[in-house]
């Protein structure tokens, strides 16, 4: 059974293919509620690989001294239990299949199935009483949805002259995914930039998804692959930091202020180097002053200025 199923993005675009007529809108509009009634049928969700119980309650059948029950996979039998006299004489199931052993007097007849195959995308599982081997009546019927996680997609990317392409894998999810990219954070992709190819494994039924997405390197921080589960309502996102549009120009001011750096500690350098030497020679110019006083102590000075002249030499190199 393949009940149409469509995302809110489906019928978002019917409605804007059949604009302003009144039939279309009116068969849409009954078929909306008819895909709404689907959706809102009451799946049991089933994990791939993970076991899962198929909820049914009937405490009348204890009253029935001899029974015999059937839980079948669309038509297909796939657990027979008969009691005679309250005792489970004869019990028969398919994949491990299993009720509760003590099903008849708790009344619950849930179908345990030890797991489900992704093909089981919206199964009927049906309980049924049966005599001589037709059915006299129907207990329960369960819907069964498959549904697997998608690993975390992967990004990477590949340069070809002014374009790059992101390639966004995931795989091993069911059912097909929905999957879109985000660009900058919040834009969507420019229209033809993206193609998206699913391929379901033969054995496993599994899907891998591949999007590929072009775009010119200019403008582009980051792009964010999103893979989406409807049966989950689930999505896995992959961030990827985009192509600076010119590497070589990446920061132009840097070569600047590195040049600005090496000049103001260059200068600083001499500065101090020149501070140091002025003290240096301060010292000096003192002590040869002290030593000549202390020469002509008590005589008459004769040369006044030979300090005095040294440093003021000194000075005009500097
Ligand atoms: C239940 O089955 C047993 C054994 O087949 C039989 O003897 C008995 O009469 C049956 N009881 C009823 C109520 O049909
Ligand atoms: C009914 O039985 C199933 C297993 O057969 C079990 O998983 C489930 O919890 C039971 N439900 C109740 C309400 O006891
Ligand atoms: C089962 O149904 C077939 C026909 O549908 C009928 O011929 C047969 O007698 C039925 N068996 C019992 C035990 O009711
Ligand atoms: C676009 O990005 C690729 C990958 O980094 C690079 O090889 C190419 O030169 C870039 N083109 C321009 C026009 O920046
Ligand atoms: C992606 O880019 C947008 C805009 O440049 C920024 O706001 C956002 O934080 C970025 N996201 C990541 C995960 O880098
Ligand atoms: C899906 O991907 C897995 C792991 O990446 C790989 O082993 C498997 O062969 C792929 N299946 C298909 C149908 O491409
Ligand atoms: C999916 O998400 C919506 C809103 O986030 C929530 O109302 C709904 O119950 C969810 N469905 C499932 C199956 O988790």
């Amino acid at each position: 059974m393949d009940s149409p199923v469509l995302s809110k993005g489906d019928l978002k675009g019917v409605w804007q293919t059949r604009p302003r007529r009144a039939t279309p809108v009116l068969l849409l509009l009954l078929s909306f509620l008819c895909v709404c009634a689907c959706l809102e049928e009451d799946c049991v969700l089933a994990t791939v690989g993970r076991p899962v119980s198929l909820p049914c309650f009937h405490n009348e059948l204890s009253a029935l001294k001899n029974v015999s029950i059937e839980w079948r996979r669309e038509d297909e039998v796939v657990l027979a239990s008969t009691w005679e006299e309250d005792r489970n004489v004869e019990e028969w199931s398919v994949n491990g299949a299993t009720l509760a052993s003590d099903a008849l007097l708790t009344g619950n007849l849930s179908l345990m199935l030890l797991t489900v195959d992704p093909i089981e995308n919206e199964v009927d599982y049906s309980l049924v009483t049966v005599a001589g081997g037709n059915q006299t009546s129907l207990l329960c019927s369960v819907c069964l949805r498959s549904t697997a996680s998608f690993s975390s997609p992967l990004v990477h990317e590949e340069a070809h002259g002014e374009q790059t392409t992101y390639i966004c894998s995931s795989a091993g999810g069911f059912p097909e995914p929905t999957v879109y990219w985000v660009i900058n954070g919040a834009e969507e992709p420019p229209e033809g930039s993206v193609t998206t190819q699913a391929a379901s494994d033969p054995d496993s039924h599994l899907y891998n998804v591949t999007s590929h997405l072009t775009l010119s390197n200019a403008s582009v921080s980051n792009v964010t692959c999103v893979v989406e589960n409807r049966f989950m309502n689930k999505s896995l996102t992959s961030t990827s930091q985009g192509v600076q549009p010119n590497s070589e120009a990446k920061d132009p001011s840097e070569p600047l202020w590195i040049f600005s750096l090496a000049l103001c500690v260059a200068v600083g350098t001499m500065v101090i180097a020149a501070v140091v030497y002025q003290i240096h020679l301060d010292r000096k110019s003192k002590r040869l002053k002290k030593e000549y006083e202390n020469s002509n102590r008590g005589h008459k000075r004769q040369f006044p200025n030979e300090g005095e002249a040294e440093v003021l030499k000194i000075e005009t190199d500097v």
